[in-house]
């Protein structure tokens, strides 16, 4: 058991833009595992639950998706849906039959905590035989700046950017995670194991730039302390809705794999 304690709120101005940016890439991932009409999804750490009502929708009344986390308030329960508030760092202590899912989800969850190596395999003891298991984390990569309206405007989203990343890092996310998760797959047995990592320009004003605003007033004292002024955070901000400025975004690494049939 861990008291690392997650270090955001869920509000919907930080996960709006982490599903408008996160969704289109995670689609193509369900669209490979084959989803379809009677599954019995897990949606571990569900956040807003664009995932959650997206599986819903695909799996239909005939099948159930089950969405878990530490903070539901935004999420809302269907015929479909199910609803369960656990705190993930206690293990996965759900009603849930072990081998009967046929698939389990969990995208910017792991990362955030320290028991994420330990719950894999009771994430894995839940699937079916030949069920499913789809990851997505972010995975640090250096700030890279397209285009911004000076030098030292160009200097200053660099600076915030590595201290949003090595705030969350010094607070018990762990940003290499997701470059792991492939290796701890197959070291469970899991096969048809498959990665791939991406990391799409940003533009001021979009999704991308308006979750890593949300992200800088979140840690905004904790970025204080790493060198940045209040000035420089509001600036950052403004930077953030202008759309002449463009970054690359976060990396996200997403990770499928297979249950083996037998
Ligand atoms: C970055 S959000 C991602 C939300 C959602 N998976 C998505 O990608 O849209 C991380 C989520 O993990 C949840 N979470 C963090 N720590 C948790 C814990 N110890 N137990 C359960 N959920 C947790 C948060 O409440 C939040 O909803």
């Amino acid at each position: 058991m861990t008291t690392t304690a997650y270090q955001f709120r869920n509000a919907p101005a930080q996960l709006g833009p982490l599903e408008q940016v996160l969704d289109p890439l995670t689609r193509p991932d369900l669209a490979r595992i084959g989803v379809r009409s009677g599954w019995r999804v897990l949606d571990l750490g569900a956040g807003a639950g664009s995932m959650t009502r997206i599986f819903a929708d695909t799996v239909g009344p005939g099948g159930t998706v089950c969405a878990v986390d530490l903070d539901t308030r935004l999420l809302n329960p269907t015929n479909i849906i199910d609803v369960y508030q656990r705190d993930l760092r206690d293990g996965l202590d759900l009603p849930i039959t072990p081998g009967s899912l046929d698939l389990v989800h969990s995208r910017c969850v792991l990362e955030h905590l320290a028991n994420r190596v330990d719950l894999l395999a009771p994430m894995t003891g839940l699937l079916r035989p030949g069920g499913w298991l789809l990851l997505g984390e972010i995975v640090y990569s250096p700030a890279l700046v397209h285009r911004a309206p000076s030098a030292e405007d160009h200097e200053l989203i660099r600076r915030v950017i590595h201290a949003i990343l090595d705030t969350l890092g010094s607070g018990g996310t762990d940003l290499d995670w997701g470059n792991h998760t492939h290796g701890h797959l197959l070291g469970l047995r899991m096969t048809h194991v498959s990665s791939h990592t991406r990391a799409e320009a940003w533009t001021g004003g979009g999704p991308g730039c308006l979750l890593m605003a949300d992200n800088a007033r979140q840690l905004h004292d904790r970025l204080l302390d790493a060198d940045l002024a209040d000035t420089d955070l509001h600036r950052f901000g403004e930077l953030m809705t202008d759309p002449t400025v463009a970054v690359r975004g976060y990396q996200f690494t997403s990770t499928i794999a297979q249950k083996p049939h037998s």
